[in-house]
């Protein structure tokens, strides 16, 4: 067998990320055998003086869902792999506990020193990032000669605006080395997203009509059918723009923007994302809407006169050969009247059309990666019959018609297995992509 033990920490145990994404996910991964072959122990940390039952109560009813076979088995043995330890995230006290509680589980007969493998995960707010990073380094990290590690992974936002993200960064980056931060995105995890690149890179449709000639605009489109659902107080801090369109959307952005990159590693993958965002224009005044839903300051978690927008679109404008003149329209909002996030390539019309058909619509390319994950083309056909007249219809890929039987993971399973078991194909290690200013903090 392999030799090791893999520790997965959850920092902010008790928090809503951790309860509704995080272990859900390492749930998901556990049923499926996508933990490694090896000792694996999950231990939560957070603030709340609770016991393991107690925290292992607060997330039991977030594992189950359609997806687990023989739910109430696997729920209670999956239970029994968490530890629960509480402390602060400042003092050495907590994290000294921590670490014992860890390395008292790192006693197998595989597990030699050297090869023990830690995985913080922190779904922490930004604040407290330097704190806890600094506790994990000083109290929590083992020697690794053996192939042993220690990884950390941290969610969005990551700092407010450039200034604040490149502080957080080098606060970090004090304390870890580069391949042993996770900034993730758990966009980039979807289905859909993941796709892009296979999607434009090995077909040869795309090549010659991806570009200023053939494109009229993209948008790429976030919508929520909720509000902040107890979530104002983090929500009022960032907005709209830093929660959605900064990390999720721009990422999108430059999957669908960027050249090919020369390998598929994550570093190269990296420069071609880097090189879209340096191209982006400064974003216009008259490029911008800015909106927040009636009712959203009634949120008991919002301050009363919050002028925080909880929509926004706004128009990105990618200065290179391929994308001159194409507007790159992002919308963003919650509390809408449908829940669904697309990409839609629309192209230019016919040049000298015969058929008059311009008003039925033009050729678009449609990407939705949820609800219902799917990507169709709209594309004028014959209206079959005796008469010779044109309709516009779809030609239609539909996962869950095509894939039948195929269950798409979480996005967030994605993503913690890429900390631990990095895919050879294509790691998704994502590397942090702030270099955009937020030039609507005036607004
Ligand atoms: C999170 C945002 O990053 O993404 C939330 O903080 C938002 O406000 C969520 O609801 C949307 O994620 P998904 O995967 O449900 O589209």
């Amino acid at each position: 067998p392999e030799i090791g033990c893999l520790s997965i920490i959850v920092l902010g145990a008790s928090g809503d990320l951790a309860k509704k994404k995080t272990f859900p996910a390492l749930f998901h991964l556990y049923c499926q055998g996508f933990l490694p072959p090896i000792e694996v122990h999950i231990f939560g940390y957070a603030r709340t003086k609770i016991s393991d039952d107690e925290l292992r109560n607060r997330i039991r009813g977030y594992l189950v869902s359609e997806r687990s076979a023989s739910p109430s088995k696997d729920v209670s043995k999956f239970l029994q792999l968490i530890k629960y330890v509480s402390g602060s995230y400042d003092a050495a006290e907590g994290f000294q506990m921590l670490d014992k509680e860890i390395s008292k589980h790192e006693t197998s007969k595989n597990s030699l020193e050297g090869s023990s493998r830690r995985l913080f995960y922190l779904a922490l707010p930004p604040s407290v990032y330097p704190s806890v990073c600094r506790m994990i380094r000083r109290y929590c990290m083992k020697k690794s000669n053996l192939g042993g590690w220690t990884r950390i992974v941290v969610e969005k936002p990551f700092g407010r605006d450039l200034g604040s993200a490149e502080e957080l960064s080098s606060q970090i980056g004090e304390l870890f080395d580069e391949p042993q931060i996770y900034r993730i995105d758990h966009y980039l995890g979807k289905e859909l997203v993941q796709n892009l690149l296979v999607l434009r890179f090995a077909n040869r449709f795309f090549l010659p009509l991806w570009n200023r000639d053939n494109i009229d605009n993209v948008q790429i489109v976030f919508r929520e059918d909720f509000g902040t659902e107890g979530r104002g107080g983090y929500f009022d801090e960032y907005g709209i723009i830093r929660d959605i369109i900064q990390n999720h959307l721009l990422q999108v952005l430059c999957l669908v923007a960027m050249e090919k990159p020369v390998s598929l590693k994550p570093e190269r993958i990296r420069d071609e994302k880097v090189k879209v965002l340096q191209s982006v224009l400064p974003i216009k005044d008259e490029e911008v809407v800015l909106g927040q839903y009636e009712g959203y300051r009634d949120d008991p978690t919002v301050p009363d006169h919050s002028n925080t927008p909880t929509f926004a679109t706004v128009i990105l404008r990618i200065h290179n050969e391929r994308w001159e003149g194409v507007p790159f329209i992002l919308k963003a909002g919650k509390a809408l009247n449908s829940r669904k996030a697309e990409i839609r390539v629309q192209f230019k019309d016919v040049p000298g059309d015969i058929f008059k058909c311009k008003k039925q619509g033009r050729n678009e390319f449609v990407i939705r990666l949820q609800p219902s994950e799917a990507m169709y083309m709209k594309l004028m056909v014959k209206q079959p019959g005796l008469e010779m007249s044109t309709v516009q219809s779809e030609l239609d890929l539909s996962y869950r018609q095509r894939y039948q039987g195929v269950t798409i993971p979480e996005a967030y399973e994605r993503l913690i297995l890429d900390t631990y078991d990095p895919c050879p194909f294509l790691s998704l290690k994502y590397y942090c992509l702030q270099c955009l200013p937020l030039q609507l903090d005036k607004r």
